[in-house]
C-alpha cells in the first residue's frame, strides 16, 4: 500500500510551479467530445481523474494520447453512448460527459456518479435542466437513460449555482440549433475556462463568470489548441502549508485575482502576502491567528475545496476559527484524523470549531477524500515528529505527486511503496 511519510516541523522555503487545474481539465476533456476535429490540451495535469476522463473518451470510440501535460483528443468517430459503471463510479466528474454524449449521439446511458464521500451529491439539477431543454430522461434500475431528437431553446433557472450543472448545460447546448440562457449560473473561474475553450473551437457562449450565461448553439466546432488554467486549490494548499509551517514560498503561474479572498484571509491571519502578475509569495515567520468564522459558499465566496486545508493551517493558530460548511453536508472526514494528531476540533453538523493549540504531533492517519487528504499532508508538515498518510488514491486524484511539491520546498517527505 502506498503511503506518504513526513517528518514535520520544518519551515518551507522556495518556489514551485502551479499545476494545471483538475476542475477545469475535466469539463474541458468532456467538451472535446463535441468536436469532430483534434483538440490539443496543454497544461493538462497528470492526475488519476484526468486519465479516467481520457479513458471515457477512448471507450466511446475516440482516440486520446497523453504525454508531458499535453492531452491530444480526437473524437471523430464516437460509436457508443454509454459510460461503464466502473468509470462512473471512479469519479463524480464522469457525469460531465452526459451533455457532450447526448449532443454527439442524441442519447446516453450512465449510472449514478461516484467520487469523494463528502456527502450526498445528487445530479437532479443537471437532469431537470436537460428535461427542460428537450431531453427525455428515464431513471430506472440504477441507470439514467437519456434521449433527444433536438435540443430546445429556453431559459434554465438553477435553484443553486451548481458548477457541474452549469458546465453540463453549456456543453449540451454548445453544438445545437438552440439558444439557451442559464440564470443563477455558477461563477467559478473554471466555468470561464470552459467557455474560453468552447469559444476557441467556434462556440458562441457569453457571460461565464457572471450569473447569466448565454449559449447560442453552433453547427460544428474547429480544431483547437488550448492551455488549461492554473489550479487555484493546489496553490491554496501550498499557501496553507507555508502558513502552518512558517517559511517563505512562491507559487508561480497563478492568477492572483482568482485567489483574492483566500489570500486576504491568510494575510488577515498574519501571513505576509505579496503578488505579481502571475505569482504569489507567502512569508510567515510568526504564529498565525485564528480567523473567527470561515463559511464556504459558491465563488466568489470561500471555496469548499479549501476548507480542509485552511483548517490544517489553523490548528496551532492563536485563537479560534469556526468553519461553516455550506456546500457539502459531510465534509469533515479529515477531522477525526486531525484529532489523532492532537488538534482541538469539535464538529457539530455543518460547524467545526478549531481552537488553536500549542503544537500538534505526527501520527498515522488516513485520507478519506481528496482535499481532506491534502489537509492531512499539510498537518503532517507542521506537526512535531513523524506522520504517515495512507489513502493516497484519494490525494492522487487531484495532486501530481504532492510529496515532490513539498520536498522541493525543503520538507522531509517521501512516498513509501
Ligand atoms: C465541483 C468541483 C468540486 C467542488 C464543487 C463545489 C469539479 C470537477 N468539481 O463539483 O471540486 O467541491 O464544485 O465548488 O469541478 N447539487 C445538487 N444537485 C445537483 C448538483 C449539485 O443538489 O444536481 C448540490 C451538491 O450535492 C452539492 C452542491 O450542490 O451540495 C454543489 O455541487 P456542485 O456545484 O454541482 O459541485 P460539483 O460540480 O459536483
Amino acid at each position: 500500500m502506498n503511503k506518504i511519510y513526513i517528518c514535520g516541523n520544518k519551515k518551507l522555503d522556495g518556489a514551485v510551479d502551479v499545476q494545471g487545474s483538475k476542475n477545469a481539465a475535466l469539463p474541458i476533456i468532456a467538451a472535446s467530445l463535441l468536436n469532430h476535429q483534434e483538440c490539443v490540451l496543454t497544461n493538462c495535469p497528470d492526475l488519476k481523474d484526468v486519465k479516467a476522463a481520457l479513458e471515457i473518451i477512448d471507450r466511446l470510440g475516440g482516440k486520446t494520447a497523453y504525454q508531458e501535460h499535453t492531452a491530444i483528443i480526437k473524437a471523430e468517430n464516437i460509436h457508443r453512448s454509454d459510460i461503464s459503471d466502473d468509470l462512473m463510479a471512479s469519479m463524480r466528474s464522469s457525469v460531465l460527459f452526459l451533455g457532450p454524449i447526448i449532443s454527439r449521439t442524441k442519447k446516453a446511458v450512465i449510472s449514478y456518479p461516484g467520487g469523494c464521500s463528502i456527502g450526498l451529491r445528487p445530479i437532479d439539477l443537471h437532469l431537470k435542466a436537460f428535461k427542460q431543454l428537450g431531453v427525455l430522461v428515464e431513471e430506472t434500475g440504477g441507470h439514467i437513460y437519456c434521449s433527444t431528437e433536438k435540443i430546445k431553446s429556453g431559459k434554465v433557472n438553477l435553484i443553486f449555482p451548481s458548477v457541474g450543472a452549469t458546465e453540463n448545460i453549456m456543453m449540451l447546448a454548445a453544438v445545437s440549433n438552440a439558444e439557451v440562457i442559464i440564470a443563477n449560473a455558477a461563477r467559478e473561474p473554471e466555468i470561464l475556462d470552459l467557455q474560453n475553450f468552447l469559444n476557441k473551437m467556434g462556440a458562441k457562449i457569453s457571460g461565464a463568470g457572471s450569473e447569466t450565461i448565454r449559449i447560442i448553439g453552433v453547427e460544428k466546432l474547429n480544431k483547437v489548441q488550448y492551455n488549461i488554467m492554473a489550479d487555484r486549490i493546489f496553490a491554496a494548499t501550498v499557501f496553507c502549508a507555508a502558513a502552518a509551517c512558517g517559511g517563505d514560498v512562491v507559487v508561480k503561474g497563478v492568477v492572483p485575482e482568482q485567489l483574492e479572498l483566500m489570500l486576504s484571509m491568510l494575510s488577515g491571519a498574519g501571513a505576509e502576502v505579496t503578488s505579481g502578475k502571475d505569482f504569489v509569495r507567502i512569508k510567515c515567520d510568526k504564529r498565525i491567528s485564528g480567523l473567527g468564522k470561515v463559511m464556504t459558499s459558491p465563488y466568489p465566496g470561500f471555496p469548499t475545496d479549501a476548507q480542509a486545508i485552511f483548517m490544517s493551517s489553523l490548528l496551532c493558530a492563536e485563537g479560534t476559527t469556526v468553519f461553516v460548511e455550506n456546500i457539502f453536508e459531510s465534509r469533515y472526514k479529515h477531522v477525526p484524523e486531525l484529532i489523532k494528531m492532537g488538534a482541538d476540533i469539535i464538529v457539530d453538523g455543518r460547524l467545526a470549531v478549531v481552537s488553536g493549540c500549542n503544537f500538534i504531533q505526527g501520527a498515522p492517519v488516513e485520507a478519506m477524500d481528496l482535499r481532506g487528504g491534502a489537509a492531512l499532508v499539510v498537518a503532517g508538515l507542521s506537526a512535531i515528529g513523524d506522520t504517515v498518510v495512507t489513502g493516497l488514491n484519494h490525494i492522487d486524484r487531484g495532486y501530481e505527486k504532492i510529496e515532490d511539491t513539498f520536498a522541493h520546498l525543503g520538507a522531509t517527505i517521501k512516498r513509501l511503496e
